[in-house]
């Protein structure tokens, strides 16, 4: 057996390079993170090999012993970390996953409401360049301009006029709590379905730093690759029996052929290492370094959407006449910063340009940084943006990023 190296020069130099780049930068990618050796191990595993269309114990392939058991593991490690009845592990991504409970509670061409892209919604929430804005007729809501909270009037205003089939809640970049229940009391007045999409939050919900929505909501989506720090992945989840039943089949045959049952056994491990009191603490940690690069990042006068950040992740908004998104995107990037641009409120500029960028902790939590480290992170993330225009001084910060990154191993 040759090793990938003998096989594809080409390509183990790549990962040694991919390597070399994630241990170098600090990564502020909020939907970003480190798996373990343990979730890698399982994603590279001869589980690649199988075919399993089907469910555990009802497949159309023989020689499905070992995945029924690792199927039946993840799906019910999901089960109860979420505390939810029903969990379907082999949607292949968030963006699949929600295409899969769109079509299990809704019809083409009925009406969805969900949270426009630049308020801080997901593509995959109503936005006309996605199969959401294609296949539905999408009503997007948005954040008052004042506060640049969930404006609800303006939820239950539309919902009322639009009566939509499905409400989608949770999102992609917006840095406070989310309330389920004010969108549950909406979708009652108009005898809609509430989805909410914890595909960011996850693992502070599981570590208890943010509510959790089931119960509340009638199904639930996740990935499995941001918060929780899984592989890349997905679980759909509800209480409802007659919903679970419409999840499975329109997963497969509806969507999907043969799941990728290696994913499925990281993901098994990866809800195992979410079930320990570490993930517990390393959530909170999470919440904690993100409160304290917040308060960093407004003391040295940038302007934060919201205020602040209750969450993991927080925007910083440059306004009409600042930077844009993604000069400073460059800039940081150019001195191993890693983050992305980012819509605003009110935004004015392309999406491939923008007012602002997008930064949060789960990364550089698992690392190990504490509110320390996130206290000088914050200070130079100003000073690369002041001096954005100055190479040699964009050199020295380099330097001292390298330093720092070189005390915090990556798993
Ligand atoms: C809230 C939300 N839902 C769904 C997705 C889609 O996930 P994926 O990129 O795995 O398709 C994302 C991705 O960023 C997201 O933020």
């Amino acid at each position: 057996m040759k090793s990938l190296k003998d096989v594809d020069k080409k390509v183990a130099e790549l990962i040694k390079k991919e390597e070399k780049r994630q241990r170098q930068d600090i990564n502020l990618i909020p939907s970003e993170n480190y798996t373990s050796r343990a979730v890698r191990e399982a994603l590279g595993s001869v589980f690649t090999n199988k075919y399993s269309e089907g469910y555990p114990f009802k497949r159309y392939y023989a020689g499905n012993k070992f995945v029924d058991e690792v199927e039946s593991l993840a799906i019910e490690r999901a089960k109860k970390l979420f505390g939810v009845g029903f969990a379907n592990v082999q949607g292949l991504s968030g963006s699949p996953a929600n295409m899969a409970a769109y079509l299990a509670l809704a019809e083409v061409g009925d009406t969805i409401m969900g949270m426009s892209l630049v308020s801080g919604g997901h593509l995959t929430h109503g936005s006309p360049v996605s199969f959401s804005g294609k296949l539905f007729n999408a009503v997007s809501y948005t954040v008052d301009p004042k506060t640049e909270l969930i404006d609800f009037n303006e939820v239950a205003k539309l919902a009322k006029k639009h009566r939509p089939k499905i409400i989608v809640c949770g999102f992609t970049a917006y840095p406070r709590i989310v309330p389920w229940k004010k969108f549950r009391e909406v979708a009652d007045s108009v005898g809609a379905y509430l989805l909410a999409d914890i595909a960011h939050i996850a693992g502070l919900i599981v570590a208890g730093v943010h509510t959790s929505p089931v119960g509340v909501a009638d199904v639930v989506t996740t990935t499995t690759h941001k918060t929780l720090r899984g592989p890349r992945g997905a679980i759909i989840m509800t209480n409802n029996e007659e919903l679970a039943q419409k999840i499975d089949k329109t997963v497969f045959p509806g969507l999907q052929g043969g799941p990728h049952d290696n994913t499925t056994a990281a993901i098994a491990v990866a809800l195992k290492e979410a079930s320990t009191a570490s993930f517990k603490k390393y959530g909170v940690q999470i919440v904690k370094n993100a409160k304290v690069l917040a308060s960093f990042l407004s003391k040295n006068n940038l302007r934060l959407v919201s205020g602040g950040t209750d969450t993991h992740l927080m925007l910083v908004d440059f306004g009409e006449k600042g930077p844009t998104g993604k000069e400073v995107q460059e800039a940081l990037n150019r001195c191993g910063i890693v983050v992305n641009k980012n819509t605003v409120p009110r935004e004015t500029r392309k999406p491939f340009v923008t007012s602002g960028i997008r930064l949060g902790t789960p990364a550089v939590t698992t690392r190990g940084m504490k509110e320390k480290e996130m206290e000088k992170i914050g200070n130079l993330i100003a000073d690369i943006i002041g001096n954005r225009a100055q190479e040699k001084k964009l050199k020295e910060i380099a330097g001292q990023i390298k330093l720092l990154t070189t005390r915090f191993p990556v798993p």
